[in-house]
């Protein structure tokens, strides 16, 4: 295996350095990427300091210059290397998923060298994982953070992890830190009351139970299921094998009824990955829960908070992540409540609306990717959000679904080409399905036109191969 031989050549070269800087994104993936490297150098007796940011732009090297020596970029640096091989020269290291450009430097690993997909097949936990494993055998307790990355970049679309992700899954099962169920996907085992489990599901969107509490209570009350043990709500975790069934079993005959197409319903199962060493009340214990505490906590500038509960704390940040989770579900309830208001406009080729002030840059993403469930949008475009950066320039985000993929929509490659085509210091990228970029205020309505443009270009060329 190439990849392999090439994170073992990296160990080997870290291994003789020392005083390390990790720079890690500030999402999910971001999060649990650079808890585990900080782990695996920490645990290599390496001195090691570490710093989060939201996005790395060339102005992020003046902060980070004189932190240390030997600097290790995680979930972000392909975009960036031209310029960061230029400041750091031998003593950068890049372990990172996203697409590549033409620069290459030595202490790069980019799956894509090895035909492998770091959009749908490997997230940088998981390439952090991988490496820390080359590091010493004994790091495979970090396993389940490979997965909370992976599943917090939304890798598992297809109802389980691919590809090396799925290679990981296996090892952490086979030494007992990660569990596979399959069973019902949607969101919330631990951390939601049943009533919300299903009120809240947008993907697939429940036909009259998703958003309307009264009609949950009534379907739960239909199937026997308490609600209820003594003061306390229940969740699903709660709930016996036979309540279990019954729960799917009826979901599947109600979407059934309501004429859902059967690859939709198919959407409700899969693969699910909980943590058996984890307090199974905790976030902590599934991977998509896990994934949300450090969105929570990174998306609101605590990015810190979640690097320390990645990294094992379960008192004191823990309990402030739990407290930023309550805060995250309001503002994302706030902001979809604000789309819903003011509406979302129609391109040829993608929906958008502009948040303004209303929501913050950070989260818009996040809004805009669940609008999918909402019946604002329909799934046969992407989806384009506009934020206020707090210097004045715009954010915008990008969403698009796995169908969209298939048209030979690529946003992260649409964004890149847009700012290239524009310039005037915008800057972006990300993944097929999900993308972000920054851009100077006056050239909103230039970015909007060359990105219809873009996409049609996109869907053009796939039709174009198809047709041959
Ligand atoms: O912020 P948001 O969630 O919309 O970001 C989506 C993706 O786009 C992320 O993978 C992020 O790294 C990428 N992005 C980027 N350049 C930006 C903003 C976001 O490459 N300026």
């Amino acid at each position: 295996m190439e990849w392999k031989s090439k994170l073992s050549g990296l160990a080997r070269r870290i291994k003789a350095l020392d005083d390390f800087v990790v720079v890690h994104h500030y999402d999910a993936d971001g999060c649990s990427a650079g808890a585990i490297m900080c782990k695996a150098l920490q645990r290599a007796g390496k001195r090691v300091g570490r710093k989060w940011v939201k996005q790395l732009y060339r102005e992020t090297i003046a902060q980070i210059r004189g932190m240390g020596t030997n600097f290790v970029f995680v979930d972000f640096g392909s975009g960036q290397l031209a310029y960061l091989k230029e400041e750091f020269g031998e003593r950068l290291f890049v372990f990172d998923h996203h697409q590549k450009t033409d620069v290459v430097h030595e202490n790069q690993f980019s799956p894509f060298d090895y035909g492998i997909n770091g959009g749908t097949e490997i997230s940088a936990s998981g390439i952090a994982f991988l490496f820390a494993l080359e590091m010493d055998r004994k790091n495979i307790d970090l396993a389940p953070l490979a997965l909370v990355g992976a599943v917090g970049d939304v890798q598992d679309f297809s109802g389980k992890l691919i590809g090396l992700n799925s290679q990981i899954v296996e090892m952490g099962s086979k030494s007992g830190y990660v569990k596979v169920e399959n069973g019902l996907r949607l969101y919330g085992r631990v951390t939601r009351p049943l009533v919300q489990f299903l009120m809240y599901s947008t993907s697939p969107m429940l036909p009259e139970l998703t958003a309307n509490e009264g009609n949950c209570v009534k379907f739960y009350r239909e199937l026997g299921i308490e609600l209820k043990k003594g003061e306390q709500w229940r969740n699903y975790n709660d709930l016996s094998l036979d309540e279990r069934k019954a729960l799917s079993t009826a979901l599947i005959l109600r979407l059934n009824s309501f004429n859902v197409p059967e690859w939709k319903i198919q959407e409700l199962f899969g693969e699910v990955y909980t943590f058996p060493h984890e307090n199974q009340k905790s976030p902590c214990s599934e991977a998509k829960e896990f994934s949300t505490l450090c969105n929570a906590c990174g998306r609101h500038g605590m990015a810190d908070v979640a690097i320390e509960v990645c990294m094992g704390d379960r008192e004191e940040k823990y309990f402030e992540a739990l407290d930023l989770m309550a805060e995250h579900r309001r503002q994302l309830r706030q902001g979809i409540e604000h789309v819903t208001k003011n509406g979302v406009m129609e391109e040829e080729h993608y929906y958008w609306f502009d948040a303004g002030q209303e929501i913050k840059e950070s989260i818009v993403g996040i809004v805009a990717g669940m609008l999918y469930g909402s019946a604002l949008i329909e799934t046969n475009k992407p989806i384009i959000a506009i934020a206020r950066n707090e210097d004045g320039t715009l954010k915008i985000s990008g969403r698009a679904t796995k169908e969209l993929l298939e048209k030979g929509i690529n946003l992260g490659m649409a964004f890149r080409e847009v700012c290239a085509d524009i310039g005037d210091g915008s800057e972006g990228g990300g993944h097929s399905v999900a993308a972000g970029l920054k851009l100077n205020a006056d050239k909103i309505e230039v970015f909007r036109q060359k990105l219809n443009e873009k996409i049609a270009e996109q869907i053009a060329k796939r039709n174009g191969i198809r047709g041959h």
